[in-house]
C-alpha cells in the first residue's frame, strides 16, 4: 500500500507539477494579499496614458515565458558586457516596461521582497486583454538571474510555417490548439513592416506577394511599407479592432489578411484550421481556450529569486 501511494505520488509529481515553482491562486494571500489589486491598478492608470500598453505588456509576458520560462528574463538590463533579451534582434515592439515598475515600486513598500517581477508581468497580462476574458492568475514564480541576448533567437519568427511553430511550442509543453488559442493575442497591438516584409515583397521566385494573402489587402500593407521603406516606425495594426480584445483575428486568416506567415500557417493543418473556424465564429469557444492556455503557458517557471528591482538582479 506504501509502495503504491509512493509510486503514484512520485508519478503524479512528474507528470503534473511543471519543472520549477508550484503556482497556487492563494500565493500571496497571507505575505501580500494587495498583490493583484494593485497591479490592475498599475496597468489600468498606464493604459488611460497610452493605449499601447495591453499589447505590449501581452507580448511581453509571451516572450518572457518562451526564455527560460516565465522568470521576468525579459525585463533585465544589459550589465556590461552582457546584452540583455531587451536589447535582443526581436525587440521592436517591446516596451511599456515601466508599467511593471511602477507596480513594483508600490508592492515593495508594502511588501518588501515579497512579489516576484515575473508574478507581476504574469498578472499584468490578464490585466492587459481587459475587455475579453478574465481569469485568476495561479502565483509563485520566481524571477531568474540570466539574460542573453543571443537566447532571443528561440522566439517563433513570423516567418514560421506549421511545422517550425508546432516544435517552438512543443518544446515548451504547449500543444497545437493551445497555438492556435494564443496566437489569438493578435487580436490586439501593432506590428512594423520588417515583421511581414518577406510575404508582400519577393515572397519567392515566382510570386511577389504571397499567394495566400487577399491581394488587395497585400496592395495596402505594400502602400505602408515600400520596398525601401524609410519611414522607421511605419506598420500596421494587427487587426481593425486592434485595441478591442475579440475573435475578429480568426476571421482575417480566414480572408487571407493576418499579417504573418505564422498567422496565415494555422490554415495549413487540418487540426489549426477546424480551430480556427471554430474560433471565428464563437467569441466564447475562444475566450475559454484562451485563458486555458494562458494559465499554461505562463506556468512555464524557471527562476530563483525574488528580485528587488525587476530590471537588475538581487
Ligand atoms: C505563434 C508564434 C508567434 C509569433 C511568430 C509572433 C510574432 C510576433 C511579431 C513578429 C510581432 C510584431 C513585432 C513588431 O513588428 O513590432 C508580434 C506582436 C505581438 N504579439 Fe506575437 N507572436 C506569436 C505569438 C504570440 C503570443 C502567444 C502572444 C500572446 C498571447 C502574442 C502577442 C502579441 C502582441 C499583443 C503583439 C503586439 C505587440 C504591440 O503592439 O506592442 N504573440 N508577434
Ligand atoms: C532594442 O535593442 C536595441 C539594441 O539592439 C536597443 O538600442 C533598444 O533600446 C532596444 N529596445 C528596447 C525597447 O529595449
Ligand atoms: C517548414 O520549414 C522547414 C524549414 O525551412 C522545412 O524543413 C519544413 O519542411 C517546412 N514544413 C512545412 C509543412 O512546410
Ligand atoms: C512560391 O510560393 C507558392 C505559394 O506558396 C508556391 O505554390 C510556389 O511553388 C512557390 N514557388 C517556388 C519557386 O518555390
Amino acid at each position: 500500500m506504501v509502495v503504491i501511494v509512493a509510486l503514484l505520488s512520485s508519478l503524479l509529481i512528474f507528470s503534473v507539477i511543471p519543472p520549477g515553482n508550484a503556482l497556487s491562486l492563494n500565493y500571496y494571500d497571507k505575505t501580500c494579499p494587495d498583490t493583484d489589486l494593485i497591479v490592475t491598478n498599475a496597468v489600468k492608470n498606464a493604459v488611460m496614458k497610452d493605449k499601447t500598453v495591453p499589447a505590449a505588456i501581452l507580448r511581453m509576458h509571451f516572450h518572457d515565458c518562451f526564455i527560460r520560462g516565465c522568470d521576468a528574463s525579459v525585463l533585465l538590463n544589459s550589465v556590461g558586457k552582457n546584452t540583455a533579451e531587451k536589447d535582443g534582434p526581436p525587440n521592436v515592439s517591446l516596451h511599456a516596461f515601466h508599467v511593471i515598475d511602477d507596480a513594483k515600486k508600490e508592492l515593495e513598500s508594502l511588501c518588501p521582497g515579497v512579489v516576484s517581477c515575473a508574478d507581476i508581468l504574469a498578472l499584468a497580462a490578464r490585466d492587459a486583454v481587459s475587455g475579453g476574458p478574465n481569469w485568476y492568475v495561479p502565483k509563485g514564480r520566481k524571477d531568474g538571474r540570466t539574460s542573453k541576448a543571443s537566447e532571443t533567437i528561440q522566439m517563433p519568427a513570423p516567418t514560421f510555417n506549421i511545422s517550425q511553430l508546432q516544435q517552438s511550442f512543443s518544446q515548451r509543453g504547449l500543444s497545437m490548439d493551445d497555438l492556435v488559442a494564443l496566437s489569438g493575442g493578435h487580436t490586439i497591438g501593432f506590428s512594423h513592416c520588417s515583421s511581414f516584409r518577406n510575404r508582400i515583397h519577393n515572397f519567392n521566385s515566382t510570386h511577389d506577394i504571397d499567394p495566400s494573402m487577399h491581394p488587395s489587402f497585400a496592395e495596402s500593407l505594400k502602400s505602408i511599407c515600400p520596398h525601401n521603406n524609410k519611414v522607421k516606425n511605419a506598420g500596421a495594426n494587427m487587426d481593425p479592432s486592434s485595441t478591442t480584445f475579440d475573435n475578429t483575428y480568426y476571421k482575417l486568416i480566414l480572408q487571407g489578411k493576418s499579417l504573418f506567415s505564422s498567422d496565415q500557417a494555422l490554415l495549413t493543418s487540418p487540426q489549426t484550421k477546424d480551430l480556427v473556424s471554430k474560433f471565428a465564429s464563437s467569441q466564447e469557444a475562444f475566450s475559454k481556450a484562451f485563458v486555458k492556455s494562458m494559465i499554461k503557458m505562463s506556468s512555464i517557471t524557471g527562476g530563483q529569486e525574488v528580485r528587488k528591482d525587476c530590471k537588475v538582479v538581487n
